[in-house]
């Protein structure tokens, strides 16, 4: 081979490893990257550490390696989970007439509320196990007192306002103490034992789409994670497959 084709070959090779970077799947760069190196920085990366305490590791906002939670703070066993609960006082599940499950949050779905209920804080350090050296207890998120890093209070200027999509549970601080009562009412029905008594949904054997059978159900239950992938933001936002034409709702929903 020529040097001149030699160089065209590397080039392509490049770029089609380039390409492949940026479609690359992963929590890493992600909007759940809450690290100091996020190369493509959220509202949320890099900010909540005290100065002079870069936190560069990833993984640790939600996991980690030792010392993690323990079933009764998470209500899940296991995963090295990093965080506490939500302190929301209850939730508010999505009820309807013609419903026939029971939604409610428990387990996985906890551990997402644990953030998304809109005022439980992500700093580093109001998590169980906070890497090194993040050990300034001013980090320490107690609501009411310092709100710093929940998803409510997103940094100015928020260009969502109070009514941020991000706010699954729509607590706002602001509200005090009293009336923590996150709301899942306006949310697909989730933390339920999947049956079939409703014909118009397809068992899970029959999730055969493209990309359908990244579905998951967690011990027989619909959670969340059943259809979002916290660790890949490949099918914004965080989708297990394509929700083009609605397909996602589609491998379930005979509609
Ligand atoms: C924003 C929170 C969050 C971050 C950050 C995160 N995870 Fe997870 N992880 C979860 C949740 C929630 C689950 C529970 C199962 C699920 O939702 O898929 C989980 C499950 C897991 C599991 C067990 C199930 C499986 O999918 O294999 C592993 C292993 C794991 N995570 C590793 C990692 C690693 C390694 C990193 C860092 C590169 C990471 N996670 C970052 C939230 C997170
Ligand atoms: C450690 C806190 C934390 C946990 C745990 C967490 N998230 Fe998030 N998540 C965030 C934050 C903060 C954002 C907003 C980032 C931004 O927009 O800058 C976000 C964004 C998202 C988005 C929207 C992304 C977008 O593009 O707008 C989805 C979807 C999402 N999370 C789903 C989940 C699910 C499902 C779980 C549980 C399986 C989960 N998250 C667990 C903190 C968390
Ligand atoms: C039935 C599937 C499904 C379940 C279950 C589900 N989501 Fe979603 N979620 C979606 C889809 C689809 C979108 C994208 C909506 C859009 O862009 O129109 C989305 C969007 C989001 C967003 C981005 C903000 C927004 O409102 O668009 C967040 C954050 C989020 N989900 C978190 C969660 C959390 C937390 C749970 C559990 C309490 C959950 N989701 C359960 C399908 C689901
Ligand atoms: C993983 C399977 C799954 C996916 C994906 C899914 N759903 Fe559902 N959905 C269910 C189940 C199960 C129920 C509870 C049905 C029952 O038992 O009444 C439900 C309930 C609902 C309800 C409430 C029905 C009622 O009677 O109150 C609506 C509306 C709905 N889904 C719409 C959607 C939409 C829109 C999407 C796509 C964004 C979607 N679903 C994605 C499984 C799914």
């Amino acid at each position: 081979m020529s040097k001149k084709s030699m160089h065209v070959v590397l080039m392509v090779a490049c770029f089609i490893f380039s390409v492949s970077g940026m479609a690359a799947a992963g929590v890493v760069g992600s909007k759940h990257d809450f690290s100091l190196l996020n190369p493509t920085p959220s509202n949320f990366s890099g900010i909540y550490q005290a100065a002079g305490e870069d936190i560069v590791e990833t993984c640790v906002f939600c996991h980690t390696p030792h010392s993690a939670a323990s079933a009764a703070a998470t209500g899940v066993q296991g995963l090295l989970w990093n965080r506490t609960n939500s302190i929301a006082a209850s939730f508010t599940p999505y009820t309807s007439g013609t419903l026939s499950v029971t939604s409610g949050a428990t387990g996985l779905t906890l551990m997402c509320m644990s953030c998304h209920d809109g005022i439980t804080s992500i700093a580093v350090g109001a998590l169980i196990n906070a890497p090194s050296p993040a050990t300034n207890p001013s980090q320490v998120t107690a609501f009411g007192s310092d709100k710093i890093g929940s998803i409510w209070n997103v940094p100015t200027p928020n260009p969502f306002g109070f009514e941020w999509g991000a706010n699954i549970g729509n607590l706002d601080p602001a509200l005090g103490l009293s009336g923590r009562v996150a709301n899942l009412s306006d949310d697909h029905p989730v933390s339920f034992t999947w049956i079939l008594n409703n014909k118009d949904i397809r068992d899970p054997a029959d999730w055969t789409g493209t990309g359908a059978t990244a579905l998951k159900l967690f011990n027989n239950r619909m959670e969340c994670s059943t259809c979002h992938d916290v660790h890949d933001n490949t099918e914004a936002p965080f989708l297990r497959m394509s929700n083009v034409n609605s397909d996602m709702c589609t491998t379930c929903h005979i509609k």
